[in-house]
C-alpha cells in the first residue's frame, strides 16, 4: 500500500479512565488492530495522563510489533521518557491543558529553541521524528533546517470545514513538505468519509486516525472499523493521479 494507517488508541484509555477500571485495555485494542491490518499504533502521553499513561506506553512497547508512534510535548520531561521507552518514531505536537484535543499545529518557527533541543536529543539517539505541523511554508522550512525526517499535516482545518480551498492548502504543503525532502503524514479529525480527499494527495505515505475510527468501534467492533477504514484509504490511493 502506497500509505501506512497507524491507529491511534488513546480513546480506548479515555473510556477506561472514565470508569477507573482496567478494562477497555489500550494495548489489547493496539494488538487487534495489529491483526486487523493497521500498519502502526499511535499513542499521545499528554503531561496530565488523561488518556493513556507511563504504564500503558510501557506495555505498548512491549506488544506492539508493528511501529510505534509516541505523540507528546517538545518537554524535557517527554524527551526523557521516549528516550527510556525507545518508540519508533516520536511525533512533536503541541500541548495547551486546558485544550480539548490537540489544537493547531507545533510553531515550529516560534518555539525554534525547544523544538531543536528536542528534536536533537531523539534524532541523536537513532529515534525517527515527526513533527506535526500546519500546512504552511514558513513552518515546513523551519521543519526541514531542524533535520527531522518527516512532519505530519495537521487536518483539523479541513476535517472541521473540507472546502475546496482548504484541501488547496493541505496539497501545497504537502507537495512543499515532499519538495524539501520531508516524509509526508496526514492526521486528525479524519473519518472514514474525509479520509477519502486526503488519501488522494499523492505525497502522503501516513495518516494517524485515532477518535472516528474508536467511534466507529464502538458499533462495528475494532478489526472492522479498521477494515473499513482502510477500504476507504485505499479508495482514496486509486484516486490519485496515474504513476503517483
Ligand atoms: N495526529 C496527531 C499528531 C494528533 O495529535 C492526533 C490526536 O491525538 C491525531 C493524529 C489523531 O487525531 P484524531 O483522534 O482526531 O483522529
Amino acid at each position: 500500500m502506497a500509505i501506512r494507517l497507524h491507529i491511534n488508541i488513546d480513546h480506548v484509555a479515555t473510556l477506561r479512565n472514565a470508569r477507573g477500571t482496567r478494562y477497555p485495555d489500550p494495548v489489547v485494542a493496539a494488538q487487534l488492530c495489529e491483526q486487523a491490518g493497521a500498519d502502526g499504533i499511535t499513542a499521545h502521553l499528554r503531561e496530565d495522563r488523561r488518556h493513556v499513561r507511563d504504564d500503558d506506553m510501557a506495555r505498548l512497547r512491549a506488544a506492539v510489533t508493528t511501529l510505534l508512534n509516541m505523540e507528546m510535548a517538545a518537554t524535557d520531561e517527554m524527551v526523557a521518557i521516549a528516550l527510556k521507552l525507545r518508540p519508533d518514531v516520536v511525533t512533536l505536537v503541541p500541548e495547551r491543558r486546558e485544550e480539548r484535543t490537540t489544537e493547531g499545529g507545533l510553531d515550529v518557527v516560534g518555539q525554534r529553541v525547544a523544538v531543536a533541543k528536542a528534536v536533537s536529543s531523539l534524532v541523536g539517539a537513532g529515534i525517527k521524528v515527526s513533527l506535526f505541523v500546519a500546512a504552511d511554508e514558513a513552518q515546513l522550512r523551519a521543519s526541514r533546517e531542524l533535520g527531522v525526517q518527516q512532519i505530519e499535516l495537521h487536518t483539523g482545518e479541513y476535517c472541521h470545514a473540507p472546502t475546496p480551498s482548504e484541501l488547496t492548502k493541505l496539497r501545497e504543503g504537502a507537495e512543499l513538505a515532499h519538495a524539501l525532502g520531508l516524509e509526508v503524514a496526514a492526521g486528525h479529525g479524519l473519518t472514514r468519509h474525509n479520509v477519502l480527499e486526503v488519501a488522494a494527495l499523492s505525497e502522503v505515505t501516513e495518516l494517524n486516525i485515532g477518535h472516528a475510527l474508536i467511534a466507529d468501534a464502538v458499533f462495528v467492533g475494532l478489526p472492522q472499523a479498521v477494515r473499513e477504514l482502510r477500504e476507504a484509504v485505499l479508495r482514496g490511493v486509486a484516486r490519485r493521479p496515474r504513476g503517483a
